[in-house]
């Protein structure tokens, strides 16, 4: 009898242990990021809202752990990108394919990602059609259009721009931008009259010829897209140093270039400055709040998040949601099965994939940059809600 029960005891053991192993799982995250040269600044926001959610989240997973494998996309080029996914894949064998600061980094990898069946959560690239390149990409990030449309819609209702100049990052976010502004405002009657592609995205050009076409232009209103970080700032400084503001010419474009980062540094001529944009640490919600207070608490009472630290928090939501979903076992199909129709209560603001498109639908704000005390901060005036991508609405070029 007692060896009976000891037997039972035993196999009872051993199907529990079977139990618990099959489901705690070790989920591997391939996270490719620029975390070096002139764009680890936005790899650092992305990384450091990924481990953040992470950190405060983990108990979330239950038995699971996620496992990042962190590879060094560098610059925007596609390259560098596409060969670290293919390491990533074939000798990491991860679970899940995550980051992607620039656009022709994510396009260049979206075909092994299909080759390969691995789920890939965007979390920046923001070239409208990108989740069209494959079918296991979801983006948590934005799209170009759901800034650049509604900003070519409010300039010329509310803001009294009625001819614009535009100049954007010759590459493919930034002929996006520049689309998505032209189609919106011409749509509602205003004019666009000059479009000026101002060189690529790796290296800060001197802005100051191309800023001098539009002055002496004078249209009403100059529309400019440049991939944040220090393209905005001197964007900021060369339409200041050149008078333009001055000359009556206002200085509009989506929330890049007024990016929470960057924006102390532009100093007051940065004030009166209107984007449209999905995030600002300047907003005034519980949950922001509460990010934004934990962010101070992990990386210091300096450090601000900007939108891309929000798309990396919110990236490893939608990670966490796929493990739990899946219970651990990722294949790519059920990832993205898992990641349609996803909702989540972000700083931002509340969230959602579309199902048929798997891109984000988010609100967008207008932004007003303001004195606030002895610093600058983001003033909301307007709210669009829950904007999902008006390029494949309107099946615009390689959005049909
Ligand atoms: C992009 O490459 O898609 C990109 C990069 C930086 C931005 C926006 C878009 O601020």
């Amino acid at each position: 009898m007692a060896r009976m029960t000891s037997i039972c005891a035993a196999s009872a053991l051993a199907i529990g242990l079977a139990a618990g192993a099959a489901q705690a799982k070790e989920v591997k995250i391939g996270v490719v990021l620029t975390y070096s040269g002139g764009a680890a600044q936005f790899g650092q926001q992305i990384d450091r809202g990924m481990n953040l959610f992470l950190k405060t989240n983990a108990a979330q997973l239950g038995d699971h752990t996620i496992k990042l494998i962190k590879r060094d996309s560098k610059r925007p080029g596609g390259d560098i990108a596409k060969n670290a996914v293919k390491e990533l894949i074939t000798r990491e064998k991860v679970d899940m394919l995550a980051g992607f600061v620039f656009s022709p980094n994510a396009i260049a990898s979206a075909p092994l990602a299909t080759q390969g069946k691995v789920p890939m959560v965007v979390m920046n690239a923001g070239t409208a059609w990108i989740p069209s390149l494959s079918p296991y990409i979801a983006r948590v990030s934005f799209t170009m259009w759901q800034s650049g449309y509604p900003m070519g819609l409010y300039s010329k209702n509310k803001l009294g721009c009625t001819s614009a100049a535009v100049g954007y990052t010759d590459y493919p976010p930034g002929k996006d931008s520049y689309a998505a502004f032209k189609t919106g405002f011409e749509s509602v009657g205003g004019k666009v009259v000059d479009a000026i592609p101002m060189g690529g995205p790796r290296k800060v050009p001197d802005f100051t010829p191309w800023f001098q076409r539009v002055k002496d232009a004078k249209p009403t209103c100059f529309y400019v897209f440049v991939p944040a970080g220090n393209h905005a700032s001197a964007v900021v400084k060369t339409f200041n140093d050149l008078g333009m503001g001055q000359a009556g010419i206002r200085l509009i474009g989506p929330g890049d270039i007024t990016q929470d980062t960057k924006l102390q540094g532009m100093g007051d001529a940065a004030i009166g400055l209107t984007t449209i944009h999905h995030y600002s640490a300047d907003y005034d919600t519980p949950t922001n709040k509460a990010f934004v207070a934990a962010w101070k608490k992990e990386y210091g009472a300096d450090s601000t998040p900007d939108f891309m630290g929000v798309q990396g928090w919110d990236g490893m939501a939608a990670i966490f949601h796929v493990i739990n979903t899946l219970n651990g076992d990722i294949s790519a199909d059920k990832a993205i099965e898992a990641l349609k129709g996803w909702e989540f209560d972000s700083p931002r603001g509340p969230i959602s994939i579309d199902p048929k498109t798997r891109d984000i639908v988010q609100n967008e704000h207008v932004h007003e940059v303001v004195k606030m005390g002895n610093r600058l901060g983001i003033k909301v005036v307007d709210t669009i809600p829950r904007v999902d991508d008006p390029c494949k609405k309107l099946k615009y070029g390689k959005c049909k």
